[in-house]
C-alpha cells in the first residue's frame, strides 16, 4: 500500500527552517517562520504563561477529559478577548481547536458540510497554507487582488471588484489584522467597503485572527474582525493564541461561528463539536488552560498584556530602524512602506532570485516571495540587513 504513496510538496515555510538550520555560517539570520524572538534571539515563555503554568501544576488534580468543545471558560475568555462587546455571547458557538490552523481546518470543514460547492476567495498572496489546506480538502478557490505590488499596500479597488464575484454562499477569507504574509492592512473605511459587499451578494466572512495586539494595540488589532461580526448576518472567526501567548508548541486556538439568529447557537455549537469528535475527538487543554488562567486572573492578564505590547513597541521599534537605514543607503523613500506595515511580517517584493541571493551570500533567510519576520531582527541585525538588501540589487 505504502508504494502507492505520492511525493507530497514539502511547505515553503518548513522547509526554509530546515535550511536555516542545517545552514553551518555562524552570521546566519532566519528571518522566516513566524515566531517572535527577542534581542537575544530567543523565543520566551512569556511571564504570565510561566505563571500560569505553576498555578495549573498546583490546582489542577485530575487530566480526565474535559469536554468536546473544550473548557468553556476558555471560550468566554477568547471570545470575549476577540469579540469584546460586539456580539451577544447568545450568538457565538465555539470550539477549542488544536492552534489556529485547527480552526481554519474545522472552519473550511463545516463549510464544506454545508454546500460542497462553496468557494472560498483568498487574498493574493494570503498564507501558503490557507491554500494548501483548501486544495486538500478539494474546495474551489478564488484568488482576490490584495497586494499592490507598486505601492506594497493593499490595492483595495482590485480587492472589492474581485469580490464582486462572490455568490451567496461563498466564504471570503480574511485577515483580521497583521496580514501575513504582506504585513499591508485595511483601513477602517476599505475593510466597511468590503463588508458592504459581502453583504450586498450573501457572500460569508471568515476571519484568520493570528496576531491581535502585534500591529496597533490589542483593542485596535480587534477592531476590523469586531466591525464584520456585528455587522453581517453570519460570520467565521478562527483564531491563534501561538503568537500572542508566544504559546506555539502548545496548539491553542479557536474556532467561532457567529449568527445574528441566535435559535442557530445550538445547532452550530452541535456541530462544532461533531467536527472536533470526528478529526481529533477532545481539543489539547493545556494550552488553552494557560490561556484561560492568565485571561480570568487580573494580575496575570495585566502582566501578559503588559509583556505582549514590550512585544510590539519592539517589532515596531525595529521596523522604523529598518525603515531608516534602508532611507539612508538607498537615498530614497522606497522602503517607507516597512514603518507602515503592521504585524510580525513585511513584503519586500523582491524577486525570488534576489531572496536567494540574500540567503546564498549573505546568510539571510526569508520566505521565497520576500516575507521578512521582523520579529527575527535585533538592532544590531537591522544594518546587516538593510545593507544587504542594497548589495543584492533590491
Ligand atoms: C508563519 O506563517 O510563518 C507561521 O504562521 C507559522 C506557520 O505555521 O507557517
Amino acid at each position: 500500500m505504502f508504494s502507492s504513496l505520492k511525493e507530497q510538496p514539502a511547505d515553503k515555510i518548513l522547509q526554509l527552517m530546515q535550511l536555516f538550520k542545517d545552514d553551518p555560517r555562524p552570521t546566519k539570520i532566519d528571518l522566516g517562520v513566524g515566531v517572535y524572538k527577542n534581542a537575544q534571539g530567543v523565543t520566551p515563555v512569556m511571564r504570565a504563561v510561566k505563571a500560569a503554568e505553576q498555578k495549573i501544576w498546583q490546582d489542577q488534580d485530575s487530566k480526565s477529559y474535559v469536554a468536546l468543545a473544550g473548557d468553556p471558560a476558555y471560550a468566554d475568555a477568547m471570545i470575549s478577548l476577540v469579540l469584546g462587546d460586539a456580539v451577544a455571547a447568545a450568538n457565538v458557538a465555539a470550539v477549542a481547536t488544536p492552534g489556529g490552523t485547527g480552526a481554519v481546518r474545522q472552519a473550511f470543514e463545516l463549510v464544506r458540510m454545508v454546500n460542497a460547492n462553496a468557494r472560498v476567495f483568498v487574498s493574493n498572496p494570503t498564507w501558503p497554507n490557507h491554500v494548501s489546506i483548501l486544495k486538500y480538502l478539494n474546495m474551489p478557490v478564488v484568488e482576490y487582488r490584495y497586494f499592490d505590488a507598486e505601492t506594497r499596500g493593499v490595492d483595495a479597488n482590485a480587492m472589492l471588484a474581485d469580490l464582486e464575484q462572490a455568490q451567496a454562499g461563498d466564504v471570503v477569507l480574511l485577515h483580521g489584522c497583521c496580514h501575513n504574509p504582506t504585513g499591508a492592512n485595511l483601513n477602517a473605511a476599505e475593510w466597511q467597503a468590503v463588508v458592504e459587499v459581502l453583504n450586498r451578494k450573501g457572500a460569508i466572512p471568515m476571519i484568520d485572527i493570528a496576531y491581535q495586539g502585534f500591529g496597533d494595540g490589542l483593542e485596535e488589532d480587534a477592531a476590523a474582525t469586531r466591525m464584520v461580526a456585528a455587522s453581517v448576518p453570519e460570520c467565521l472567526i478562527a483564531a491563534s493564541c501561538s503568537k500572542n501567548f508566544g504559546v506555539y508548541r502548545e496548539r491553542t486556538g479557536i474556532l467561532m461561528a457567529i449568527s445574528n439568529d441566535a435559535s442557530l447557537k445550538g445547532l452550530m455549537q452541535g456541530n462544532l463539536n461533531f467536527l472536533n469528535r470526528q478529526n481529533y475527538s477532545f481539543p489539547p487543554d493545556h494550552g488553552a488552560r494557560i490561556v484561560s488562567t492568565i485571561l480570568h486572573t487580573p494580575e496575570l492578564r495585566a502582566d501578559w498584556a503588559a509583556e505582549l505590547e514590550e512585544v510590539r513597541l519592539s517589532m515596531l521599534g525595529l521596523r522604523t530602524q529598518l525603515a531608516n537605514e534602508l532611507q539612508k543607503l538607498a537615498g530614497s523613500d522606497r522602503f517607507a512602506f516597512i514603518a507602515q506595515h503592521r504585524g510580525m511580517f513585511s513584503r519586500l517584493g523582491a524577486s525570488p532570485e534576489h531572496v536567494e541571493r540574500l540567503r546564498a551570500e549573505h546568510a539571510i533567510y526569508m520566505v521565497g516571495d520576500s516575507r521578512l519576520n521582523i520579529a527575527g531582527l535585533n538592532a544590531q541585525s537591522v544594518p546587516i540587513l538593510a545593507k544587504a538588501i542594497i548589495d543584492v540589487g533590491i
